[in-house]
C-alpha cells in the first residue's frame, strides 16, 4: 500500500513506528503533515496518542479500527481524530482519506484552519411521488455542481429507509448520518466532517450517506432519537452551511419531519416530476403544500419535469397549464444510459457527459448555481393564484 500512496506523487512516508510511544517521538522528530495511527496502536494509549499528536505535535491524525467496531466508531468520532478508516485498509481509501484531511484544512503544519463560511447555500431535490428520479437527478446535478464551480459540495441522503446515494456513487459506507445523532452534546462541523465520504476519487464532492438498515432511520427521526424531539437534521445542515459552498440533499417522498426540517432551510426545492397523470395529480398536490401551507415563496420552489419526452402525447405546455406552474427543467428520458451509470455506480454526468440527459443535468446544475448565488436570479415562475382541481383540465383532455 505505502508504495501505492507514495506512487501518487502528492504524499510522502517520512516514518514508520510500531507503537504509541515511538509515534509520538516520531512526530517530534520529523514534524509530519499526518499520522495513520493503524491497529497496531489499538491499546488504550491511542487515544492518548490522538491527542497529543494534534495538541503537542500539530499533526493530524487518521485512525484504523477494525471493521464493523461501532465503539470504536464512536470514540473515533469524539477523539479529535481528523478521519478514520477501517480494516481491511484499501490504498484508494488512504489516498482519499489524506485527500480529505488535506482538502478540510486538517493538515495541521503550514495549512490553514477549517474556515467558516456560513454562507453555503442548500438545494433540496424534493416530490411526492416515488420513483421519479429525484435520486439520480440529485447524484447527477451534485456533482456536476461540483465540477462546473469547482467550490465545496456536499450531497446528504435523507432518503433515511432506503436511500441509494451511496450505491450511486459505488460507495462503500464506514459510517453514516445515524453515527452523528448518536454523539453527545453538539455535532461540530468537524465531526460532521469526518463522517463524509468523498463521492469518487475523481470528484471532490462529499457525500453524507442514509443508515445501513431502514430499522436506524429511527435514531435520525422518531423514537429512537438519543435526545427526544431533536432535529439531528437542522443541526447536520447547520454544520454543513459553515464549511461547504452547496448542499445538495436527496429525500424521501414524504413530508417526513426530516424532509420538512430540510425544505424549511433550503435556499431553492427542485420538485421533481414526470409526465404521467397520477405524478402530475400527486406534484399538484404537493405544490399546495409548499406554496400554500408552508407559504414558501414561488422563487424557492422550482419544477424539473423528468423523462420530458415520454409524455404520450402531454406536452411541457400542457402539464405547466395543469399544474399552473411554470417547468423550469426539462430532463429526456435515457433508461439505458441512466441505468448503466447507476450499475457502474459512477454519475453520468462524469462517464457519458456528451448524452442529451447528461447534458440536461450540467444546465440544470448550472442553473440553481447561478439561482442560489444571484439575488436578481430568483425571477417568480408565472403561476396564478392556485385553484382546488386544477389538474382536471389535463385528466379531461384526454
Ligand atoms: N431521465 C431518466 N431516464 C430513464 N430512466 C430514469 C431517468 N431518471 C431516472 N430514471 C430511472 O428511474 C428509476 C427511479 O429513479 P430514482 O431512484 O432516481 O427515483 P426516486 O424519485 O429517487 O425514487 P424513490 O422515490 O424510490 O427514492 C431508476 O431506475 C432510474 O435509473
Ligand atoms: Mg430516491
Amino acid at each position: 500500500m505505502i508504495p501505492t500512496i507514495v506512487a501518487t506523487g502528492r504524499f510522502t512516508v517520512v516514518g514508520i513506528a510500531s507503537n504509541a510511544e515511538t509515534a509520538l517521538d516520531e512526530c517530534k522528530r520529523l514534524n509530519p503533515h499526518v499520522l495513520i495511527a493503524g491497529t497496531d496502536f489499538q491499546s488504550p494509549d491511542v487515544w492518548h496518542l490522538v491527542r497529543k499528536a494534534q495538541a503537542l505535535h500539530n499533526v493530524a491524525v487518521v485512525l484504523v479500527g477494525g471493521s464493523q467496531d461501532t465503539a470504536f466508531l464512536r470514540r473515533a468520532m469524539q477523539s479529535g481524530a481528523k478521519d478514520f478508516l477501517f480494516e481491511p485498509l484499501k490504498a484508494e481509501e488512504v489516498i482519499a482519506s489524506l485527500d480529505q484531511v488535506r482538502d478540510s484544512g486538517g493538515l495541521a503544519n503550514g495549512a490553514e484552519p477549517l474556515e467558516a463560511k456560513p454562507q453555503g447555500k442548500i438545494i433540496t431535490i424534493f416530490g411526492t411521488k416515488g420513483g421519479v428520479g429525484k435520486s439520480f437527478i440529485a447524484a447527477n446535478v451534485a456533482s456536476s455542481a461540483q465540477i462546473q464551480s469547482k467550490k465545496r459540495c456536499v450531497i446528504v441522503d435523507l432518503d433515511l429507509e432506503f436511500g441509494c446515494l451511496a450505491a450511486l456513487f459505488g460507495l462503500r459506507p464506514r459510517a453514516s448520518i445515524v453515527d452523528l445523532c448518536r454523539t453527545e452534546g453538539q455535532i461540530e462541523p468537524e465531526t460532521v466532517e469526518k463522517v463524509l465520504m468523498q463521492a469518487q476519487p475523481s470528484l471532490d464532492l462529499r457525500v453524507l450517506v442514509s443508515p445501513p438498515t431502514p430499522d436506524l432511520a429511527a435514531e435520525v427521526e422518531g423514537e429512537g432519537r438519543r435526545v427526544k424531539g431533536r432535529s439531528y437534521v437542522t443541526d447536520i445542515l447547520s454544520c454543513l452551511k459553515q464549511s461547504y459552498d452547496y448542499i445538495f440533499v436527496d429525500t424521501a417522498s414524504s413530508f417526513r419531519e426530516t424532509n420538512i426540517a430540510a425544505l424549511d432551510m433550503s435556499d431553492v426545492i427542485l420538485v421533481v416530476t414526470a409526465p404521467d397523470i397520477p405524478t402530475l395529480q400527486n406534484t399538484g398536490k404537493c405544490l399546495d403544500i409548499l406554496l400554500e401551507a408552508f407559504k414558501y415563496p414561488q422563487e424557492k420552489v422550482l419544477v424539473a419535469l423528468n423523462r420530458a419526452d415520454g409524455g404520450a402525447g402531454l406536452t411541457t405546455e400542457d402539464i405547466a397549464r395543469g399544474l399552473q406552474y411554470s417547468i423550469k427543467y426539462e430532463l429526456p428520458s435515457d433508461g439505458r444510459n441512466v441505468t448503466w451509470s447507476a450499475n457502474c455506480g459512477r454519475p453520468l454526468i462524469v462517464e457519458r457527459p456528451k448524452t442529451p440527459v447528461a447534458e440536461a443535468v450540467n444546465a440544470m446544475a448550472s442553473g440553481l448555481i447561478w439561482q442560489v448565488t444571484n439575488e436578481r436570479a430568483k425571477d417568480k415562475p408565472a403561476r396564478s393564484h392556485r385553484r382546488r382541481g386544477v389538474l382536471d383540465w389535463l385528466t379531461s383532455r384526454k
